[in-house]
């Protein structure tokens, strides 16, 4: 910051925005059902010291091995190597396809308590983030571990909107992209292109050690916060066929976000109060979910010393995979074709004789209610507040009561996950289903850049190389190919088909 006066001002400016976000609260407070549901105990209080050792016994050489367990109840699978049967066992290793069971770091940024259905972001509940901070304020909380004092949030969002102009390159780039490229193929490139616009922050140009610096750190953290939604905004703008708009300084970080999709170059346009906080808690709720495809893909990237604009790149590619960031619109797609409260029924016998499944239930970690579907549901009457309902509403309501009610959703914990009713919010603030995932992806630079961060500083870092169980051929030798045979049933390469265009070309002569 360039003097004390402006420092004040931003602090003052900061406060008001605050105010002007608090204001529009009142509607999200948590019901009396919510704030009466008792934590339980298990996750009250901190776990227990549950360090000690494992003793185990190998059938299969009678032989026995003590193993460390530590003080978060954890093994170290490579003591699981001396684990052998001789000379030619290199020891037991873990198969653990999806990483159901594998923990590869200690994390203090973010714990989920699937069961229980909570989410904390550094021990704050999910749910008094939602209704009382701001995004700015909890991105800041998970980067640095506290929740900043009032000139610490001011330094905050001052560095962030200096940093939010981005490289008229990288526009052009996004302008590049074919018409109808999907926007989270080209936000991709645009995270990529910001690589290649910073080399005085990437460690192949500047050496490994680069990232020691905690003012480059921070500078490329502010750089990425910054103008990912700028970014963002072309992409939808490109989509819209309309040139980019350039950022506004004077307004919060989701109110800018939305003036530059919406104000047509007029300076001094003001979105909706009301959506623009709906959108902040939409932000604070996708923010952060500890080791999720993304994430992990940031620290297994990061951890070769690649710059962070390439590793956060790589993340939105894992993000943008129907699997993880897509699931909303499958919501919308199964409400639409379900159509009316009537048909829920037989849609519901339907998903129970495995035809099909109930989109937006049923989660990898969560066996109980997601915690960020209860907040998004209450936000979607809110937006409805503003712009009409959506009739699909009513069948989603519906539909979740029945579920929730049914034994076979009972029995296997089928809850609402956080994509059931986000669909709905965006498809009624005006988005494309397209751009869904784009809106995932902002918020969720604050969680990218956190784990980054946190594996720069983490004594166990090591580049990320799983091991793998070897189950092909053992040893072959190459044979010359006249005097080869090959099986009828051995894999090879499929019919390529060829367009007509190319069968016109190879028509030709001298191709
Ligand atoms: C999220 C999801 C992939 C988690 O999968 P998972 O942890 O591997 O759980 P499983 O697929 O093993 O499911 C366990 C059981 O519940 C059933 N089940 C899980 N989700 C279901 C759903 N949405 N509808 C119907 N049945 C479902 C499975 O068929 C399985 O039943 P079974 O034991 O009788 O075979 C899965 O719940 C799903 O596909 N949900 C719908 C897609 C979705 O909303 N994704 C967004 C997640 S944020």
């Amino acid at each position: 910051m360039s003097s004390n006066s402006d420092a004040a001002a931003a602090t003052v400016h900061a406060r008001g925005r605050l105010a002007m976000l608090a204001a529009h609260l009142l509607p999200f407070e948590l019901t009396d059902h919510d704030a009466l549901r008792p934590i339980p105990l298990s996750a009250q209080l901190p776990p227990t010291n549950l360090a000690g050792s494992l003793t185990v016994v190998d059938d299969r050489t009678g032989k026995k091995y003590q193993l460390q367990v530590s003080k978060e109840g954890t093994v170290k699978a490579s003591d699981l190597k001396k684990i052998s049967t001789g000379k030619n066992d290199k020891g037991l290793k873990l198969y653990d396809p999806g990483y159901l069971n594998t923990a590869p770091v200690r994390s203090a940024i973010s714990y989920i308590d699937g069961d229980e259905g909570i989410l904390r972001y550094r021990g704050y509940p999910i749910e008094e983030l939602a209704e009382k901070s701001t995004f700015t304020e909890v991105s800041y909380l998970i980067m640095y571990g506290s929740l900043p004092s009032e000139s610490q949030l001011a330094e905050w969002e001052f560095a962030i909107s200096q940093h939010s102009a981005v490289p008229q390159g990288i526009l052009d780039i996004i302008q590049s992209m074919p018409h109808d490229a999907h926007p989270m193929g080209v936000l991709v490139n645009a995270m990529s292109a910001l690589s290649v616009f910073h080399p005085d922050a990437n460690p192949a140009l500047r050496g490994l050690d680069i990232y020691d610096s905690k003012q480059i750190r921070d500078k490329q953290i502010t750089r990425v916060i910054g103008k990912i939604t700028t970014i963002a905004a072309a992409v939808y703008l490109r989509m819209a066929g309309r040139p980019p708009v350039l950022p506004s300084n004077h307004l919060s970080y989701t109110e800018n976000f939305l003036y530059m999709l919406d104000s047509f170059g007029n300076r001094s346009y003001k979105p909706n109060p009301r959506l623009t906080r709906v959108l902040d808690i939409i932000f604070i709720l996708h923010a952060e979910h500890e080791m999720n495809c993304s994430t992990s893909a940031v620290r297994h990237l990061a951890s070769s010393g690649v710059d962070v604009y390439t590793a956060i790149a790589g993340a939105v590619g894992a993000l943008y995979g129907p699997l993880h960031g897509g699931a909303n619109e499958a919501v919308l797609k199964m409400l639409s074709e379900i159509g009316t409260v009537q048909n829920i029924p037989e849609f519901i016998e339907g998903v129970k004789a495995r035809k099909r499944k109930l989109s937006g239930f049923g989660h990898r970690v969560y066996k109980n209610y997601d915690p960020r579907a209860k907040v998004l549901r209450k936000l979607a009457e809110e937006v409805f507040s503003i712009v009409g309902r959506d009739p699909l509403i009513e069948v989603a309501v519906a539909l979740e009561k029945v579920a929730l009610s049914d034994e076979y959703f009972i029995k296997r914990k089928l809850y609402p996950n956080v994509d059931f009713y986000s669909g709905l919010i965006y498809r009624a603030m005006g988005f494309p289903p397209e751009y869904f995932t784009v809106l995932f992806a902002i918020p969720r630079m604050a969680g990218y850049l956190a784990h980054w961060r946190e594996s720069l500083d983490d004594p166990d870092t090591k580049i990320l190389r799983p091991q793998q169980v070897y189950v092909g051929d053992w040893l072959r030798h190459y044979t010359p190919v006249n005097v080869r045979t090959t099986s009828r049933d051995a894999d090879k390469l499929g019919e390529v088909s060829i367009s007509n265009a190319s069968k016109r070309r190879l028509a030709g002569s001298g191709v």
